[in-house]
């Protein structure tokens, strides 16, 4: 059974993204499958400055907390990325996580993440779809290079107040079907 990590990247405990992720997490777990949630505002997450020690054998350079989520992400068969759309792209906090899987990116490394799978939980308030659609490119490029294979996306527009799409059933029950099938993948 499969092996699930759920990443908030949002600031806002109890909001929109914690709802999305947890109801993904809970599905699979329903399934059986191990689940795992993160907070990326609860870690000390430093930039990536291209120092490129990763590569080299010592491991990464800032010993922060990302030490801790290197191995929890090796051991995951799927990765779920959650952010709301913050100025048309993703919150400051994931993609300062996602500038730190520049770790993955020599052959050593590499092996460990490529093959898994992913899924993105992506609220926000306007009501267009497209306003998401620059945060999603950049999630299908940066996981094609790493090797990683977008399983699903749950784009969510219209919601503004915290949790507040804790009353879209609809919703939620995207969450759970792709939490059940992420499960068995
Ligand atoms: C700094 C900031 C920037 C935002 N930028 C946008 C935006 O460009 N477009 C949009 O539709 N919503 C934007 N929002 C609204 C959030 O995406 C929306 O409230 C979302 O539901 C928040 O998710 P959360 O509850 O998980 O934090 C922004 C919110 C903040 C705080």
């Amino acid at each position: 059974m499969n092996k699930l990590l759920g990443i908030v990247g949002s600031p806002r405990r109890q909001g929109n993204t914690h709802v999305l992720v947890s109801e993904i997490l809970e599905a699979a777990c329903q399934e059986g499958a191990e689940a795992e949630l993160v907070f990326l505002d609860s870690l000390e997450i430093a930039e990536c400055d291209g120092c490129h020690a990763c590569w080299k054998g010592p491991g990464c350079s800032k010993g922060d907390d990302m030490s801790g989520l290197y191995p929890k992400i090796a051991e995951s068969g799927v990765l779920i990325f959650g952010t709301p759309v913050y100025w048309y792209g993703p919150t400051a906090l994931i993609k300062a996580f996602l500038d730190r899987l520049v770790y993955f990116n020599c052959p050593e490394n590499r092996v460990k993440i490529s093959g898994k799978k992913a899924a993105l939980a992506v609220p926000f308030e306007e009501n267009d779809l497209g306003t998401a659609d620059l945060l999603v490119a950049m999630f299908e490029k940066s996981l094609q290079y790493l090797e990683m294979e977008l399983a699903g996306k749950i784009i969510v527009p219209g919601v503004t107040l915290r949790g507040e799409v804790q009353h879209r059933k609809e919703t939620l029950e995207e969450c759970r079907r792709l939490g059940r099938r992420l499960a068995q993948e």
